[in-house]
């Protein structure tokens, strides 16, 4: 049978740490009445040892259990495969060192469980929460970790903290199959995956290190970057934007070469750069394949003119006024409304087009 909770616990290098943590987070647990669970420790053949204490542990407690990755390095693929190897109904993510309180653990369970939330972030920027212990230029790095996040990744948008380390995942209601865990912020890549999960925070205070020292340097704050680009929806939605421009243009100088009227022409360009994008961001931006059949593709079609018809609408005046009033070339002019397009779309439909 699978337990109800599953803890993952990436370590490298904490002897000093793993064994109270062990042993803290089943009091813990205990205390709260919750038996039945299972501590899966992630260690990358740590030179300190660490793996020989866990495996000494679970000896004597059978619900702690050890995956020793050996010639393997890095805290966000460890965590996915503590996610994989995890059978709970719930699964809770943390680090070895004290800086996420095992008395929190139980409260991320209850919380879950209280408000039917899919994934449960203990967070350091919510109200009640804070960060005791850290320099000014680690605090600076981790709010522009989260402004990154904030810009690039509107599904991150449902926590005040999608950059912490410390969260619970509800396994059935989440498609965790495409965390990849490369770069160390797994939880921003479940909700990038996740748009519709439920998400609920939980305020605590991240306190300096009990023993030891951070094993995360510059390396892993440049492929932090690379993670966010590449889980980032805006980024997939401005390239597909990019590439509707030529065939924007193209079809409206097919239609013009062909005889058609210039309203006719910018219309049709129009109308098939959102045909072109719609079909990209069903395919790639939002990976909605082809959910809920025809009657969703349509419904989703139909959504998606409505979110851009303002900007749509800005294009097609913006070629008319400066081919009236300035006999612009029809092409140049509908190239300054795609932008003019473009910057109404941003500003005024956005929010449409994520939810
Ligand atoms: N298996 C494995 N492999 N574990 C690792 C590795 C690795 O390469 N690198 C680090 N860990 C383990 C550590 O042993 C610790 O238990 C946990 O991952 C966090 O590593 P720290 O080195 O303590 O990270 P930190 O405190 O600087 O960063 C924390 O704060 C970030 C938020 O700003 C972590 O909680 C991050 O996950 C979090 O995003
Ligand atoms: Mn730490």
């Amino acid at each position: 049978m699978n337990p109800k909770v599953s803890i993952v616990i990436p370590t490298y290098n904490e002897v000093e740490n793993i064994r109270l943590i062990l042993e803290e987070l089943r009091r813990c647990l205990e205390d709260s009445g919750i038996h039945d669970y299972e501590v899966i420790v992630v260690d990358d053949d740590s030179p300190d040892g660490t793996w020989r204490v866990v495996e000494e542990v679970s000896r004597s407690d059978p619900r702690v259990r050890l995956v020793r990755r050996i010639g393997v390095r890095g805290l966000g693929t460890a965590i996915v495969r503590g996610l994989q190897e995890a059978g709970g109904e719930y699964v809770v993510v943390m680090d070895a060192d004290f800086q996420h309180p095992p008395s929190l653990v139980p409260r991320l369970v209850e919380t879950a469980v209280r408000f039917n939330a899919d994934v449960v972030v203990a967070s350091r920027y919510s109200r009640g929460g804070g960060i005791t212990g850290w320099s000014l230029a680690r605090r600076v790095v981790s709010l522009g970790a989260l402004l990154l996040a904030w810009i690039l990744v509107p599904e991150s948008r449902r926590t005040r903290d999608p950059i912490s380390g410390f969260f619970l995942l509800r396994r059935r209601s989440l498609d965790l199959s495409g965390v990849r865990g490369l770069g160390y912020k797994v939880l921003l890549e479940v909700l990038a995956l996740n748009p519709k999960a439920r998400v609920v925070d939980v305020p605590y205070l991240f306190k300096p290190r009990r023993a030891g020292s951070s094993k995360l340097g510059v390396d892993d704050l440049m492929l932090y970057i690379v993670q966010v680009l590449s889980v980032s929806s805006m980024v997939r939605f401005a390239i597909v934007g990019v590439t509707g421009i030529p065939v924007n243009l193209g079809v409206m100088a097919l239609a013009l070469t062909s005889g058609a009227p210039v309203d006719i022409a910018s219309l049709a360009g129009i109308e098939a750069s959102i045909a072109w994008n719609y079909t990209w961001h069903e395919l790639w931006t939002f990976k909605t394949t082809f959910k809920g059949g025809l009657r969703g593709v349509v419904g989703r079609y139909v959504g998606y003119h409505i979110s851009v018809a303002l900007g749509a609408l800005t294009q097609y005046a913006t070629m008319r006024l400066l081919y009236t009033l300035l006999g612009l070339n029809p092409l140049l002019g509908q190239l300054v409304g795609i932008i003019l397009g473009f910057i109404v779309n941003y500003t005024l439909s956005r929010e449409r087009v994520w939810r």
